[in-house]
């Protein structure tokens, strides 16, 4: 008898989510009864390459509770690597290889569950299918903390994040208030602001400072004073890692990359916490809770975004979907071409109206 197959693997910066959405692609291709097993790749596309496969099928197989303890299950099952593919006509080397496991594991269906980087394998994976005739369907599921995933409205550990990155400004305000100290709260989020954006609203942070919307230092030292001033003795700051200064966003790419790497700070907060501390001369200290902020346990919504795409992704290579992301676009799962998401980034809009709400009641973005 023929078998059929299919392989899912998990790319990129883990969220605490990764592994319900795991649990949703395997829950919706064993409802199907479409595929005989479902392997998956230790370690993302670097499993396949190396042979390291995992027959998750046959690990289950009699223990249904394994699936569900997965979907609660923080941390990443079946591990990640950072791996980015060369172009095909550059070097098909990988290809060749990747697509002979494919034939050799009866793989009819690979699912890439990860980031930006993550949708570009997707995308080239599926280029390089088509060019040499292969029928293995490759779809993209979206996950990242930093939200910046073109296509979807959101993408599964970004709630869970803000949790945690909120719970941090939370904790602040005990030590800030009582010692009237500015604190920088620094948050991930890569090149983009949607952790720190939503964090610091909900954390109540007075001033926020994101990449889309460069700062000027004086404008920030202001904010501070006119906390003063207004006998609000203490200012916490939620300062995403990318926050660029305005005088910085003026530079080229190359300029700005060789003055982060002769920078004596270890981050932006830091810099900004030397500024300020100049400018003032009050206190000023700075929390990095850096990757606690994909750990944890995952919120209700991120579980339930995660069963929902893994899900609607396993019906997606059913209904002959494929070569696209499943995408959450209001409230409703939808494959979206990767030729329009692979490359793009998605970024908080500094004219939106959460900002201008943001402003309206006081916060401060330095601008
Ligand atoms: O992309 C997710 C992310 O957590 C970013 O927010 C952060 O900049 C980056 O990954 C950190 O990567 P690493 O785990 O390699 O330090």
């Amino acid at each position: 008898m023929n078998q059929k197959n299919c392989m899912v693997a998990q790319s990129g910066g883990p969220t605490v989510a990764i592994n319900a959405s795991l649990a949703g692609v395997i829950d919706g291709v064993s409802a199907s009864s479409m595929y005989d097993t479902v392997y998956g790749s230790l370690n993302g596309i670097t499993g396949i390459l190396n042979d390291d496969l995992l027959n998750l099928t046959e690990l289950m197989d009699g223990h249904p509770e394994y699936l569900s303890r997965l979907a609660q299950t923080p941390a990443m099952y079946l591990g990640s690597c950072r791996y980015k593919l060369p172009h095909y006509l550059d070097d098909d080397s990988p290809y060749v290889f990747i697509f002979k496991q494919f034939e050799t594991y009866h793989i009819e269906a690979f699912f890439y569950i990860g980031g930006n980087d993550s949708m570009d394998t997707v995308l080239k994976l599926s280029e390089y299918g088509k060019r040499i005739g292969s029928s293995v369907r490759i779809i993209g599921i979206p996950k990242t903390i930093d939200n910046d995933i073109y296509g979807t409205d959101v993408t599964f550990g970004f709630q869970s994040a803000i949790n945690i990155a909120t719970e941090t400004i939370d904790c602040i305000h005990t030590t800030a208030a009582s010692h009237n100290r500015v604190f920088i709260v620094e948050v991930m989020g890569h090149k983009v602001g949607w952790l720190t954006l939503y964090a610091g609203v909900a954390g109540g942070a007075d001033i926020i400072l994101l990449p889309e919307i460069p700062y000027d230092i004086d404008k920030v030292v202001d904010a501070i004073h006119k906390r003063t001033k207004d006998g609000k003795g203490f200012t916490i700051l939620a300062v995403a890692e990318g926050a660029i200064s305005k005088d910085d966003a003026q530079l080229t790419k190359k300029q700005y990359k060789a003055k982060v790497a002769s920078r004596r700070y270890p981050s932006v907060s830091y810099e900004i916490a030397d500024q300020i501390q100049e400018k003032c001369g009050v206190e000023v200290r700075v929390a990095v809770p850096g990757h606690t902020q994909r750990g944890g346990s995952p919120c209700p919504y991120d579980r339930v975004l995660c069963t929902r795409l893994g899900s609607a992704a396993a019906q997606a290579i059913m209904d002959g979907k494929f070569g696209c992301m499943i995408a959450m676009i209001n409230n409703k799962t939808k494959c979206v071409p990767l030729g329009e998401v692979a490359g793009k980034l998605k970024t908080v809009d500094p004219d939106s109206q959460m900002i201008q709400e943001a402003k309206r009641i006081g916060i401060s973005f330095g601008d």
